[in-house]
């Protein structure tokens, strides 16, 4: 028996489109469910300031496919030199509506992000102070800290001390991959949510390391073991307010992962509405996927709902999605569960 379920049109409130070629590929895979996405700015070079953030939102602006209705809200990657006025600005007119801090060296293009956190200090305060939100990638650079740890040493060592010398910033722990990250969100206040992206939901470190090494499940953070698999399904169905959907959808070119250096990130753009679906239903959930998909993160961002709607129908037998998009420079696989999914987009209405 077919079963549907229609929720408010989604948003994703982490992702990762590039420019070029690569934009246009990947930009019409999130169009088509989602109705606007927070588009993450570590480009080569990255989006640093307002003139940057307004030249890559006309790029993304350009790439929308004819008849698509879809809004790019954009960030500011912080690095040591960011210029307090140039952000409050860009916040205060809308141009930007968070900031994401990348620790240096932490993942993909993070080479120009912070190394002293002392140095950012001005720049957060001026954030809490005209209520621009902080993105964070949540994890310590520290070589001698192993790498399945570096979330939940960020927690204490540089997130406790960021929120304690600037109380009132508000903070989206992008990505969460472990139970300590659920917790550190329980344990605080409206001020501190969260984002959890699709695959997170589906897989844990034996899916990237037993039987032969996946490389297209290897992404920044790395999933951690099952315990904390199941941590994050958790928040991410039960409802609360302070967790909602990032997918970090992040299109890298299959040579550049098939490789012995292979780059961090997963391309979930094509499939994520059905696969959450697939996870809200056996959390006995479903009636939770719209809070988390659609409202929760609208409302942390304090931007209105969106007015059209997406209807999910579960199948009697598995649905397929394609395995790779091409683009003018290779294939991007799209991100493969690893179990037979029912769940398939119907309709997705715009208004
Ligand atoms: O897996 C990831 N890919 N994590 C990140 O933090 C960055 C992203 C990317 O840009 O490829
Ligand atoms: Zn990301």
């Amino acid at each position: 028996m077919n079963k549907n379920i229609r929720i408010i049109r989604p948003d994703d409130w982490h992702l990762h489109l590039r420019d070029g070629p690569i934009l246009r590929a990947v930009l019409p895979e999130t169009t088509q469910h989602f109705a606007r996405a927070l588009v993450m700015p570590n480009l080569l070079p990255p989006i640093i300031n307002s003139q940057d953030a307004k030249s890559y939102r006309d790029a993304i602006i350009q790439a929308i496919p004819d008849g698509a209705n879809f809004e790019p809200r954009m960030t500011f990657y912080l690095t040591e030199e960011t210029d307090p006025d140039d952000l409050a600005n860009a916040y205060n007119s809308g141009l930007i509506i968070a900031a994401k801090l990348y620790p240096a060296g932490v993942t993909t293009n993070s080479s120009w992000g912070v190394r002293n956190f002392e140095k950012v200090r001005t720049i957060l305060d001026r954030m809490a102070e005209i209520g621009c939100p902080l993105c964070v990638h949540g994890e310590v650079t520290d070589p001698n800290v192993d790498i399945f740890d570096r979330e939940a040493v960020f927690l204490d060592k540089i997130l406790t001390p960021i929120i304690t010398q600037t109380p009132g910033l508000r903070v989206v722990m992008e990505h969460i991959t472990t139970k300590d990250a659920v917790d550190y969100v329980l344990a605080h206040n409206k001020y501190v949510a969260a984002t959890i992206t699709t695959h997170h939901l589906f897989i844990n470190r034996n899916d990237i390391l037993v039987g032969g090494i996946k490389p297209h499940y290897y992404c920044l953070p790395v999933a951690k073991r099952e315990e904390h698999r199941v941590a994050i399904c958790t928040a991410a169905t039960g409802g609360d307010c302070r967790f909602f959907l990032g997918t970090d959808s992040a299109p890298h070119l299959d040579h550049h992962k098939e490789t012995a250096c292979g780059c961090a990130g997963c391309f979930t753009a094509t499939n994520s509405m059905p696969l959450l679906a697939h996870i809200f239903e056996q959390e006995n959930a479903l009636s939770n996927l719209e809070g988390f998909s659609s409202r929760h993160g609208a409302n942390f961002y304090g931007v209105p709902f969106n007015t059209g709607q997406l209807i999910l129908e579960k199948k009697d037998t598995p649905v397929t999605f394609p395995k790779s998009l091409p683009t003018p420079q290779g294939e991007i696989t799209v991100f493969d569960p690893g179990v037979k999914i029912y769940w398939q987009v119907k309709k997705m209405n715009e208004t």
